[in-house]
């Protein structure tokens, strides 16, 4: 008999909440896009990317990277920096996110676009391979998928150019120096590992031609 009580109001209660979820997630599906309008200009109408603009490919990243990444702009850990152009670009860029809701929601519908490939540029060499899979593998794993516990994103199909960049802003300072950039300072630790230039390039060649 309890149980059937118990049906009335807190099943009527529960069908309510549970409309109100529904809602809730259907307007974030239908925010999404809208919210992604002004990053079309630089990422593309996919999020594939749009090289002579700088900006990568993010559609199919991970929600916790891209969204890390997000607030880590607008609170100017990224970006912020004096000679960081392409950071200070996407900082102004993504200025129309307004709330960590806004970020949420956009990232929701970026990480739900197919991965993509960059174009591929360099030639792929053993040298890179071989540093990659020395170095970078025991974070971003032996497949340039990335790590979640890590906090390591994936590295794989994107732009060499654009990780070219990635990896001398951690060295210089212009990422990963910031004081509450926990994550960054571990990846600008090993950003000074590799011997020399040429190796640097082979090895972000050999991540960029892995399989997103
Ligand atoms: C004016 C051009 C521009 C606009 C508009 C723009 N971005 Fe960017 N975005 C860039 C550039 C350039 C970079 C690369 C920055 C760098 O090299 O450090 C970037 C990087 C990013 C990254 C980091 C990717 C990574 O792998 O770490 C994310 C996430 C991102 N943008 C999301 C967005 C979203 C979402 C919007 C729209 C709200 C947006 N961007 C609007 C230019 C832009
Ligand atoms: C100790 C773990 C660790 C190792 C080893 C490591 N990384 Fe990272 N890497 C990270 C983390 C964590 C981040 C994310 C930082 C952030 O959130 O800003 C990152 C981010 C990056 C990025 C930025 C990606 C983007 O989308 O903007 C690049 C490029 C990169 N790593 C390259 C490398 C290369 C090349 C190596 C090998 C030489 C390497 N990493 C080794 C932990 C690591």
């Amino acid at each position: 008999m309890r149980r059937s009580d118990e049906r009335g109001p807190r099943a009527y209660l529960g069908a309510v909440l549970a409309a109100g979820a529904l809602l809730a997630s259907a307007a974030a599906a239908a925010d999404g896009p809208v919210l992604y309008k002004p990053c079309v200009a630089c990422h593309g109408p996919h999020g594939e990317g749009v090289p002579a603009t700088g900006a990568p490919n993010i559609s199919g990243g991970e929600a916790w990277y891209l969204e890390r990444q997000l607030k880590q702009f607008a609170a100017g850990l990224r970006g912020g920096q004096p000679g960081d152009t392409y950071g200070a670009t996407m900082k102004a860029g993504s200025a129309a996110l307004v709330s960590d809701k806004d970020r949420s929601i956009v990232v929701a519908y970026v990480a739900s676009l197919p991965r993509v490939r960059a174009a591929m540029g360099t030639a792929v060499t053993g040298n890179g391979r071989n540093y990659f899979n020395a170095i970078c593998s025991a974070c971003h794993g032996s497949n340039g998928l990335g790590n979640e516990a890590l906090g390591a994103p994936h590295l794989a199909g994107l732009p060499a150019a654009y990780l070219a960049r990635q990896l001398a802003a951690f060295k210089s300072g212009q990422r990963g120096a910031q004081s509450g950039d926990k994550l960054g300072a571990q990846m600008r630790a090993i950003s000074t590992m590799l011997p020399d230039a040429r190796t640097e390039q082979d090895v972000v060649a050999y991540a960029a031609s892995l399989k997103p």
